[in-house]
């Protein structure tokens, strides 16, 4: 392979610790003190998203995640509807086209087979127009979209994709800024998510340095057979891309949840060997989700939780809190992304699993 896998035991390891320098990348020209420059995006972009009412996107995996994700940013910050799915379901499925939709793939390879065919059915449907977010610049997502915003994260080898990932939630972020400018964004708040994007590349090293004890924590999950992931609001997806990556290279079932949505069903399964991982930042939404940690806890379940210092939650009976460094609120989600990939990694190489080529798995789909 061309790409060395340095000191570094894997190369997901590798690219866990190149998320720092793969952000600064993917924000390098594209931002002023207080500003984004959108023009950085190509020169006709400025006339489509003056024209944009409403934004599709379309995903699968990881990069599905990332979608979720900016679907939060999108409807609470922009102020411009926005709807996800997974690619070979959109593709599958007739669905009502509203006027002045943007239709934005996400992936890291730009070779996903269902997300192109997604793409070229698009075409022929009559949307505004198509935005890829993409990490192979000769990629075929690339070469036949209208619009495209690279992520910088360089190649990425291991299967289970992680820099890919945060670079494109960097990139989302872009993307919806100069979108919401033109609708709900307020400049004062632009000027507010470019500082906190200034400060993610920092915060990201400092969320890096938790690997040690990350580490002790994953030799607990190397018996278990399942496993629940917990977050709210914007942390949902994260809680959905932990479990992702902790099922993709332990094989150990991981299964995430809306934290609200736990006396739906969930709840019956929790037991002293089910380990709850949960994302927990000092958000709007930090009250109610400890009191759904109360009830996991009640009913003997062992909790993980990755905390903002701010939210008091504290390592004591059936909780072992992880400490995340302070992040802002906008990019707390790339943050707390870090801690569960190196969970996952840690868990993975206890168990002793081909932790960059799992089984059964394959770096890009590119058959159906
Ligand atoms: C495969 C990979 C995942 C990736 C997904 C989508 O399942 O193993 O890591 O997230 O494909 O790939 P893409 O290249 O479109 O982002």
């Amino acid at each position: 392979q061309a790409v060395d896998r340095g000191h570094y035991r894997h190369f997901m390891l590798k690219e866990i610790h190149e998320q720092p320098r793969a952000v600064s990348e993917t924000l390098e020209g594209r931002l002023s003190q207080s500003r984004v420059l959108e023009e950085a995006f190509g020169s006709e972009v400025g006339a489509i998203l003056d024209r944009v009412e409403r934004v599709q996107i379309v995903a699968c995996g990881t990069s599905y995640h990332a979608g979720l994700v900016a679907r939060y940013w999108c409807e609470s910050h922009a102020g411009v509807p926005c709807d996800v799915e997974v690619a070979s379901e959109f593709r599958y499925r007739s669905h009502v086209l509203a006027p002045a939709t943007l239709l934005v793939t996400i992936s890291q390879s730009g070779e996903t087979a269902d997300t192109l065919a997604a793409l070229r059915d698009a075409r022929e449907r009559g949307y505004l127009a198509t935005l890829a977010i993409c990490n192979v610049p000769q990629s075929s997502l690339v070469r036949e979209s209208d619009l495209i915003l690279m992520t910088r994260a360089g190649p990425e080898i291991g299967v289970a994709s992680t820099k890919a990932f945060t670079t494109q939630l960097t990139a989302l972020l872009l993307l919806i800024i100069a979108l919401g400018r033109r609708h709900k964004l307020s400049a004062d708040c632009e000027a507010a998510f470019v500082r906190a994007l200034h400060n993610l590349p920092r915060q990201l090293e400092a969320a890096l340095a938790l690997e040690p004890s990350i580490e002790a924590l994953a030799e607990e999950f190397v018996d278990k057979r399942h496993s629940l992931f917990l977050g709210r609001g914007v942390q949902y997806p994260i809680a959905m891309e932990g479990a992702l990556k902790l099922k993709e290279i332990s094989y150990i079932h991981a299964e995430a949840y809306p934290a609200g949505e736990l006396k739906h069903g969930p709840l019956a399964l929790v037991d002293a060997e089910m380990p709850v991982v949960t994302v927990a930042p000092n958000d709007e939404l930090i009250e109610k989700l400890k009191s759904n940690l109360q009830e996991v806890r009640a009913r003997g379940g062992r909790l993980y939780v990755f905390a903002d210092a701010a939210t008091a939650i504290a390592t004591e009976d059936g909780y072992v809190v992880q400490t995340v460094p302070q992040s802002d609120e906008i990019t707390a989600p790339i943050v707390y992304t870090i801690p569960l990939q190196l969970l996952a990694y840690h868990v993975a190489v206890f168990k002793g699993t081909d932790v960059d080529q799992p089984r059964n798995l394959a770096k890009s789909v590119t058959v159906e």
